[in-house]
Order: C-alpha cells, then structure tokens, then sequence
C-alpha cells in the first residue's frame, strides 16, 4: 500500500508563513522583519492588550470548567461582534463564532458553494482568499483592483469586471485595510460597488480583519453598514487576530444576513459545517473577547489602545514616506499616507526583495508587501537606505 501515497506531490509552502519563520530563524542582530500582519509597538514587540490580560485574570478567578462550547459558539460573542460591525441588532442575521477569520471565511465559502460556483477576487488579494475558495470548489475569477504603478485603486476597472460577473456569483470584498494594498474604495465608491452587486445579483463576503485599523470602528464599518442599509444579502468574515491581539487563540465570527426570513435555516448549515469541521470553537478566547467588548471599562480600554495603534501606523507611514522621499526625491511615496492599516506595496521586484533579504536581512513578502508597524525610528533608516540601494 505504500505506493498510495505516491500520488501526493510536494506542495509549496505557504508564501507569508514560511518567510516569517525564516525570519524568525535569521541570527543576524539588526534584521528586520515586515512580513507577516502581526502589530508590532514600538519596541517591535507584539504583546498582549491590557483589556485582554485583565479579562484574563478575571477569567482565570471565576471558570469552573472547560466545557464545550456549543457547535456555534459563545452566543455573547457573536451578539457583540453584530453590534460591533453594524453598530445595532439586525433583522433575520444568521452567526456563529469560527476558528479566526479564516474559519469564518472557509465556512462560508462552503456554505455559499450550494448555490454559487464562481468567486471574485480583488487582484490582488490575500494569498489565503485563493486556497480558501479552491479548497472549497470554487472557480476562482479575479477582478482589477490596484494599479501598482500608479498607487491607486482602478476603481473604473474593478466595477467594469464585476458588471461582467456571472449572476448569483460571490465576490470577497475587504470591509477596511485592504490586504495586501492598503488601498480601499471611498464610501461613495463602495456604495457603487454596492449598487453594482445588486444590479448583478452577486454575493458580497466581506474579509472583516482590520476593524479599527484603518480610521476607527465606527469609520471602518461604514462600507458593510451601507451595504446592510441597502437590503443586500451578505456575509461577513470577522476576525479578532489583529484588533483584539488574539491570533493564536483563533477568534472569529461568521456573520450573514441572507434575506428575510431565510436566517435560520442558513444558520442550521453553518452548524452543521461546523460540527463536521471542527465540531466546536476555542473557548478561552471567544470568553476573552465577549468579556471586553461588554464591560464598558475594558471595552474604553480597548479602544484607547487601538487608537493608539492606529496612530502609530499612520505617524510610521508619514515618516516613511518623508525619508523615502529624502533619500529618492524623484520617486512618489505620498500614496503611502493614502493606504490605511497595516499593508502597503513597495514597487520592488521580486529579486530586489531577496537582495534586501539576503544582504541586508530585511524581511517583506515576494510581491514587495510590508507591514508598517515592523517599522521604528531605529530602523526606519536601515530600510530606507537599503531600498535606495536596490532600487538603483
Ligand atoms: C497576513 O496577511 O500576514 C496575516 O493575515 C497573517 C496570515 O494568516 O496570512
């Protein structure tokens, strides 16, 4: 029976994970690591928020038990990730809690297989969006998205190609942050994408990782929010990695608002996909979570700790762009300030990052991706420079 495996072939590794593990590996002093989206302080560390170590000792004082959780997850949860990302209770909303985003994204992408076999993707996108999509049986179709050339969004183009998409198709949208550009669509532009999705008959799941990171909750939720108020059917595929910091605990949320009347019916196969997955979330997270999104005083606390998150991005980016202009006056950085959270592009070929790799043990991923928040006021001039010298 050996020979039964014989038909596996070798796989490559995943382009995000195994860069950061070999930077994790790299014994050089100064290298720098820009690769995966994990906020970093400035101290480059990634640590814990404060709301989430003191939801933790309270944890730690009152459970009496490590029990199940039910198939769909902590019921507190989902009901605070709903009024997070809509900003109220919705009518006929179908939810569960996942294994992080990407649970939420695999779920539902299984979940819309039974009615739909093509998905849109923005080109670019996460590089996870397609093996998620394959892996559920979808024919993947990219759309226009971001012109690396020119920094922006091709907005004109990306609405041409969903006009020509295939009725009832699905199209993964990112609500805030777009990753890997950090570029997204204005909110009059969304609500034309929106139109557009409606007039097509298409499937909007929206990738929730970056609430917050991009101008606040409650900004950052207007794309989704515009949607809801247009009566579209929807998914969204909320992830607590970044913003509550819990990414190893994977916490997630699957939210959908299928249409009047057909919410729990849609929510029995979200079950019933997963108990046949996983059979039940992680628990000592999703308690994390729901104990400060609902105690007013960690919920401040949060926030205040997200703001400042935020604001370190957006001061990182702006002192980038500044000594990248310094240092190469004649090329155009200002789109660094347009990108929000904590991706964007640099135009670098494919070898000019293994340079930067190699030579100088500065770590982004092959498509010139960086995370800003890698970034420090010592560092930031190792960067610059060793960018200047690739580039010329
Ligand atoms: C990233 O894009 O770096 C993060 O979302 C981490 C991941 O899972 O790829």
């Amino acid at each position: 029976m050996q020979e039964f495996f014989s038909r596996y072939d070798h796989l490559s590794q995943d382009p995000i994970f195994s860069l950061s593990s070999q930077s994790a590996k790299d014994t050089r002093p100064n290298k720098i690591d820009l690769t995966m989206g994990i906020y970093k302080d400035a101290s480059l560390k990634s640590g814990i928020f404060k709301s989430i170590k003191e939801a933790e000792k309270r944890l730690l004082e009152q459970e009496s038990n490590k029990d199940y959780l039910p198939i769909g997850g902590l019921e507190e949860l989902i009901h605070q990730t709903e009024l997070l990302v809509f900003g109220k209770r919705m009518e006929g909303l179908a939810g569960i809690q996942t294994l992080g985003g990407t649970g939420a994204l695999r779920i539902g992408a299984d979940l819309l297989k039974a009615g739909s076999s093509v998905v849109y993707l923005p080109k670019p996108t996460w590089v996870n969006h397609h093996k998620i999509f394959t892996y559920a049986g979808f024919k993947i179709q990219e759309c226009a998205y971001y012109d690396r050339g020119a920094h922006s969004l091709s907005f004109d183009a990306f609405c041409a190609d969903l006009e020509q998409a295939v009725e009832q198709s699905v199209v993964v949208l990112h609500g805030c942050c777009h990753n890997p550009s950090g570029m997204d669509p204005t909110l009059d532009q969304w609500k034309i994408i929106a139109q557009i999705c409606q007039k097509r008959r298409l499937i909007p799941f929206f990738d929730l990782a970056y609430l917050g990171f991009g101008s606040g909750i409650e900004a950052d939720g207007e794309a989704i929010r515009s949607f809801a108020q247009m009566g579209l059917p929807l998914l969204v595929a909320v992830s607590y990695s970044k913003n509550l910091g819990l990414y190893g605990e994977r916490i997630g949320v699957l939210l959908a608002l299928p249409g009047a009347g057909f919410a729990e019916n849609v929510r029995s196969h979200m079950l019933a996909l997963a108990r046949a997955s996983y059979s039940n979330p992680p628990r000592h997270g999703a308690l994390l979570a729901a104990s400060v999104l609902s105690d007013s005083q960690l919920r401040s606390d949060w926030i205040t700790e997200l703001d400042g998150m935020r604001e370190r991005m957006q001061g990182l980016r702006k002192d980038f762009a500044q000594a990248l202009k310094v240092s190469m006056p004649s090329q155009d950085f200002q789109y660094l300030h347009r990108c929000r959270g904590m991706f964007s592009y640099l135009n670098l070929e494919v070898d000019q990052v293994s340079r930067l790799r190699e030579v100088n043990g500065i770590y982004l991923t092959g498509t010139g991706r960086i995370n800003i928040s890698g970034l420090n006021s010592s560092n930031m001039s190792d960067v610059v420079q060793a960018i200047e010298k690739v580039i010329k």
